[in-house]
């Protein structure tokens, strides 16, 4: 049996709800029968067989189901413009890229349990009126390509993908697709450009994917634990699923919890649990005496939330409010050993190298910005530069193409608004209280 595949950590304080990840390391991700002996398949059957496009899309606008990719969008009402949108053919995409930095979700999912997503595109293919579809999956991902294209096989053999399926009207055909590795990729313009062959570049919407995707078809592209949230919905009901979580976030996240923490891994919580119970409950705290000082959430798009904000729930709304977001489900624990100045640079460092360069202000002003962090950093900056990279913040976040440079400055922003004290001691003082910037080699030396 294959389970070379992690499920979520341990849950010794009955703090985790598994939803999406309920059979993650139970079940032999390369068998499409020990999908069906959990009751794989029965509810894309039974959709099928009783169920209207129209009420499939009804039970999960109902459902109150967000997008998990990042920005959150409602899923329903997604899948209805697909639906209403004129084209003879239409395709379904799914968002496998993951490339930020500490997020290992999308492709622990697609490993330990493949069929699941399989599903839940079946379904959501149904739901729109879409014949065809991709997996689009980052290539530095060989073991999730191989589960899917292997599972994929599984169901075109057992008659659930191909012309037909179930003796009904519905026919759907899926394929993987391949990413180099580009971060942008993931943003859909630039997914669809990619899955086309034409170069991974994001271009100006409207029009919407949804409306003018693939080859200029209606195309539903939704992320992997989106696709993974399907089956119980509709299995369980929308009201069971809109009964967890929060008013207006609804059901689990999966988050993958890495950097200064006991406990590194996998973890699925209901919406509204606070960033306290995820670090502490479930994380076992921070190692080695040291205290929390902030997290990291939502990738390079995010922000770093501090201790004076650990009693946070992780819900879209109020993640916003503490000047981070939910982002795809990467969570960066960082204790007293970090510099602030230093966590900005390093995330920035990963988008001005990752831009494609299409737009001025994301290819200029991120190396611009870069550089301002990088004389600060290094004790050679005044207090001019700490105006002129706030003014850049602005400027980027405010005039970039796509949600790539729309969102860089967002670490910037938040390690200012919380821990200006650290900027002005490297910048006033010349000195790095964590010991971390080269400022602080220079001061040894001093
Ligand atoms: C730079 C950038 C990278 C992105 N990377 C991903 C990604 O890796 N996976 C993903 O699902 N969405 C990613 N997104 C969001 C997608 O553009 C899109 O909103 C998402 O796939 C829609 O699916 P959802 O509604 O189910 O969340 C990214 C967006 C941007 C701007």
């Amino acid at each position: 049996m294959a389970i070379d595949t992690v499920g979520a950590l341990p849950d010794e304080n009955g703090k985790q709800r598994l939803i999406v990840l309920e059979h993650a390391g139970k079940i032999d991700p390369e068998d499409i029968e020990a999908y069906m002996a959990v009751g794989g398949y029965a509810t894309c059957s039974d959709v099928l067989q009783s169920m209207t496009p129209a009420e499939v899309i009804e039970q999960i606008r109902n459902s109150g189901l967000r997008g998990r990719g990042g920005a959150g969008y409602p899923v329903g009402l997604k899948w209805s413009t697909v639906a209403k949108a004129h084209g003879s053919q239409k395709y379904i995409v799914c968002n496998g890229d993951e490339g930020d930095p500490g997020a290992f979700m999308d492709r622990s999912i697609m490993e330990a349990d493949p069929h699941r997503v399989l599903e839940g595109m079946m379904i959501a293919a149904y739901a729109v009126g879409a014949s065809r579809g991709y997996l689009y999956v980052r290539a530095e991902y060989p073991l999730a390509i191989k589960r899917l294209k292997h599972a994929i096989k599984q169901a075109e053999k057992h008659g659930l993908l191909g012309i037909n399926i179930s003796g009904t009207p519905f026919s759907l055909s899926l394929q993987v697709r391949l990413g180099a590795g580009a971060f942008v990729c993931g943003e859909e313009t630039a997914l669809l450009a990619s899955i086309e062959g034409r170069r991974g570049q994001p271009r100006p919407r409207p029009p919407y994917p949804a409306e003018s995707g693939l080859w200029g078809c209606p195309t539903l592209i939704n992320n992997v634990e989106t696709y993974a949230n399907i089956v119980p919905i509709l299995r369980e009901g929308a009201e069971w699923f809109a009964s967890i979580g929060t008013e207006r976030s609804k059901g689990t996240k999966v988050f993958a919890l890495s950097g200064r923490i006991a406990r590194t891994g996998m973890i699925e919580v209901p919406m509204g649990t606070t960033l306290r119970e995820i670090i502490y409950d479930i994380g076992g705290g921070i190692p080695d005496g040291r205290t929390f000082k902030a997290v990291q959430t939502g990738g390079p798009s995010g922000g770093c939330i501090p201790a004076a904000h650990i009693d946070t729930p992780v819900d879209y709304e109020s993640l916003k409010q503490v000047g981070s977001m939910m982002g795809s489900g990467g969570m960066i624990v960082m204790d007293d050993s970090s510099c602030m100045v230093d966590v900005a640079k390093y995330f920035l460092e990963f988008c001005m190298t990752e831009s494609c360069g299409k737009c001025v202000p994301c290819r200029v002003g991120t190396a611009q910005m870069y550089g301002l962090l990088e004389k600060i950093s290094e004790g050679r900056a005044s207090l001019d530069d700490l105006a002129l990279l706030e003014d850049l913040c602005d400027m980027v976040a405010n005039t970039s193409l796509c949600g790539l440079g729309q969102a860089a400055p967002n670490p910037v922003i938040s390690t200012l608004r919380y821990f200006r004290d650290e900027y002005m001691a490297h910048i006033v003082d010349k000195t790095c209280p964590a010991h971390v910037c080269p400022v602080s080699r220079k001061e040894a030396v001093r």
